[in-house]
């Protein structure tokens, strides 16, 4: 089968579709004949190891994982024999960080994985980017309790995490108002926005509104510069690791200074990635309440080239790999 494999971490450079082995499924595993899948940040920060802790979970010199790629579609070819919730010919869509594999003509996941058949309506390059900004934006809003009503802030709304964040928050009915640039402010409107700050116009953290929570879904600031932004008991959480990586330490530390700082506290959740998350998603996307954002589709031979336009910094929500052609 034909693969997107990378031998040592490096640039985009570093891929190369070629032929490997077509994989087999274990007893309680899914064979998977790959329709669409993406190209994320994700997979640019395992194939960069950058943050270098990547290197703990795919190698710390010698790579573990050859094949990226964690957001799938496409159909069940077999499956072991151990496998109940899924047979060969079902349609599915899914997530495997961590496992990986899915920049692929063929993937095997576990059935314990983020998978789901897929919803109802939607062609594989759809359904394919579903699931890893959505599950990094859904993560946060569990975690600071999101509530009906509730005034939240979304910076860096326009990315896979900001885009998706901004939808489940109009579902969960808070007041979003989201950061974006110029050329995209209709565009977080229509997604669910309430308000709109431009960040060409305006420094976002000068906003003279305060938040029950502010979400940084490009993660490019820090709790001390948004802290003058949330209400007593406001929560800041940031999809990256924070200037001197310290957002999992001030996620522990400042809940006991909750007096020293009004209340005000880091959230910094571990990710689930489990099937109920893949039904989950399905659900909302059959119901009309979320609807991934799509920006530009490359076929697998492009991979590269997908790579090179995510690690940009300006995509618009998900980069869609093709890898059967519709
Ligand atoms: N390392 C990893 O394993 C990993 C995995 C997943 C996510 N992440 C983190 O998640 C973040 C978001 O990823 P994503 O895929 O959702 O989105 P993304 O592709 O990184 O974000 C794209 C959008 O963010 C805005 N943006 C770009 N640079 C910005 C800046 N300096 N300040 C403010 N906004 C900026 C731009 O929109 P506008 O022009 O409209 O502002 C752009 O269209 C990443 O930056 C990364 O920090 C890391």
């Amino acid at each position: 089968m034909k693969a997107a494999v990378h031998t040592r971490y490096g640039p985009p450079d570093v891929v190369r579709v070629v032929d490997v082995d077509k994989p087999a499924a274990k007893a309680d595993e899914v064979l998977i004949k790959v329709h669409a899948t993406t190209v994320n940040r994700t997979d640019c920060g395992f194939r960069a190891a950058k943050p270098f802790i990547v290197r703990f979970f795919t190698g710390l010199v010698r790579l573990r994982v050859w094949i990226l790629g964690n957001e799938f579609a496409g159909v069940v070819e077999a499956v072991g024999g151990g496998v109940t919730s899924f047979k060969a010919g079902d349609r599915v869509f899914g997530y495997c960080e961590g496992r990986f594999g899915a920049h692929a003509e063929y993937l095997v996941v576990s059935q314990a994985n983020a998978l789901a058949t897929m919803p109802a309506g939607l062609t594989y390059q759809q359904a394919a980017p579903s699931t890893e900004g959505s599950h990094y934006a859904l993560s946060f809003i569990r975690a600071a309790k999101i509530q009906r009503g509730q005034d939240v802030l979304v910076y860096g709304a326009t990315g896979a995490i900001g885009s998706a964040a901004v939808q489940l928050l109009k579902r969960l009915g808070a007041n979003v108002t989201a950061v974006c640039g110029s050329g995209n402010l209709e565009l977080v409107r229509g997604l669910g926005a309430d308000r709109v700050i431009d960040s060409t116009v305006k420094e976002f953290t000068r906003d003279e509104q305060r938040y029950d929570a502010v979400f940084d879904a490009v993660g490019k600031s820090s709790f001390g510069r948004c802290r003058r932004l949330l209400k007593a008991g406001g929560i800041y959480g940031s999809t990256d690791l924070g200037p001197l990586s310290l957002n999992p330490l001030l996620a522990l530390v400042t809940p006991p200074l909750g007096p020293l700082l009004g209340g005000r506290r880091v959230k910094f959740p571990l990710p689930r990635q489990d099937p109920e998350m893949a039904w989950y998603f399905k659900g909302l996307i059959e119901s009309g309440q979320f609807k991934p954002l799509i920006d530009r589709r490359y076929p697998l031979e492009e991979i590269v080239e997908a790579y090179r336009y995510v690690e940009t910094g300006q995509k618009i929500g998900n980069v869609v790999i093709t890898v059967q052609p519709p």
